[in-house]
């Protein structure tokens, strides 16, 4: 049955529109009050209140295999003509066409929405997207070459002269090594960690890289691109290693909700800094002196600084409690900062959290 369904959404070409936009925040957050819900619930399984009541039962949204089963074209299709077309019209189905109602952007919005019940992140399969692939290429090679270079590798002309023999150099996108994921360790990113690197651009402490890029950035924020475009270059960043194409299962590290910050966690915190070696690197006061720090060396052997953590504002992986507590479960592959989710337990991790956020008011609350 289910493989029948995908032929048909096979057959319904939407070339334009066929990309992944998954589980973008902006359009995830407009997409909660359409109205679905009444039928699929609330928690997406299929179990609204007029949803029991029906002949053909709802889909759930929480069925793994069957989200990531269903192709985004054949999705967009079945929101747009809804239950009113075979094979789904003869067997009763309910589901009403939405494409006189909302809007070409509204029904991606609802794709979206759809797919966050499962932590469902894309299909990750650029050949299936060549279109996309292809002027992803050509954005590319207006917006990004002079820093990562022709064919990707991190060897644009820009770069080099700016930042000369020092990290961060612009990422070898041919490489497996990506810093800003919701991945554990070891793992390539997501396509949302990467519309999300290109929609924010890169942060840093300063530098020669930052002069003329707003925000201490020494990488831009494409933010003003049209949503589509960001998503063809992500198509085309990921077809640049192979690795994207290959994997099969993606895991991303859970964030449990942010408990409440009090003086005794933020205690706990720093006895953590000192006890977890953060101080090495970081610096008693979190300055970014510690006495390793100069002789950190990335992997491509070139001196890092350790972040000045008393300025979250140049934080490059976000400063929010939520995305501090990422960068230490995760770590950035390809530097000394390590991933420290086998060491500390949740609760460990969020005190952490709160002593780091204090340190740029000198370490209290
Ligand atoms: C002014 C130079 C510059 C431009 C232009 C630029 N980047 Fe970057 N980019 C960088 C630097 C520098 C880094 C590495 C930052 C670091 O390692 O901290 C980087 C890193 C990245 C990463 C890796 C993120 C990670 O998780 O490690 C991606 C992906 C990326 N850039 C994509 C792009 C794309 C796509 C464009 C064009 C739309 C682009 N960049 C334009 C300088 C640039
Ligand atoms: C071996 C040295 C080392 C140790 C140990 C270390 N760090 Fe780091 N840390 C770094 C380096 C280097 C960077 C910057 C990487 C970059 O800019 O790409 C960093 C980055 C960070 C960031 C990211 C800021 C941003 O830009 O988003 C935070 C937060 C952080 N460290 C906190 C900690 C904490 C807390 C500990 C202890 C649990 C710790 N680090 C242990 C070297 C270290």
């Amino acid at each position: 049955m289910r493989r029948m369904m995908l032929r048909w959404g096979a057959a319904v070409v939407m070339a334009a529109l066929a990309l992944g936009v998954w589980v973008v925040d902006p359009t995830v957050t407009r997409a909660d009050s359409n109205g679905e819900n009444v039928c699929h619930g609330d928690a997406g399984d299929g179990k609204g209140p007029a949803g029991l009541a029906l002949p053909l039962k709802p889909s759930s949204f929480r069925d793994r295999a069957g989200v990531a089963e269903m192709r985004d074209n054949y999705w967009f299709w079945r929101i747009s003509e809804g239950g009113q077309v075979e094979p789904f019209k003869s067997k009763g189905s309910a589901m009403p066409p939405w494409k006189g109602t909302l809007s070409v952007e509204d029904r991606w919005s609802v794709m979206a929405y759809q797919h966050t019940f499962t932590g469902h992140q894309g299909p990750h399969v650029p050949w299936e997207h060549p279109e996309s692939v292809a002027m992803g290429h050509d954005i590319y090679r207006m917006s990004c070459v002079g820093c990562h270079g022709a064919q990707g590798k991190g060897d644009g002309s820009v770069g080099a002269t700016l930042s000369p023999r020092r990290a961060p150099q612009p990422r070898d996108l041919t490489s497996s090594l990506f810093k800003f994921r919701s991945t554990p360790s070891g793992q390539l990113p997501t396509t949302s960690d990467l519309v999300r690197t290109i929609s924010e651009g890169i942060r840093s402490s300063g530098g020669p890289l930052t002069i003329g890029l707003s925000g201490y950035r020494i990488m831009p924020s494409f933010r003003h691109m049209p949503e589509e475009q960001r998503l063809e270059l992500v198509e085309y960043v990921k077809s640049l290693n192979k690795a994207f194409w290959e994997r099969a299962e993606i895991r991303t590290v859970e964030i449990p909700p942010r408990p409440r910050v009090t003086p005794e966690r933020v205690a706990r915190g720093k006895q953590l800094y000192a006890d977890a070696e953060c101080r090495a690197c970081h610096g008693d006061r979190g300055r970014g002196d510690g006495k390793s720090a100069p002789e950190l060396k990335d992997d491509l052997q070139l001196p890092i600084q350790a972040t000045d953590l008393t300025r979250p504002r140049r934080f490059k992986n976000g400063r929010r409690p939520e995305d501090v507590y990422r960068t230490l479960m995760t770590g950035f592959a390809g530097t000394p900062m390590p991933s420290y989710a086998d060491a500390l337990e949740p609760e460990q991790a969020w005190d952490l959290v709160f002593y780091v956020l204090s340190l740029s008011q000198g370490g209290t609350p």
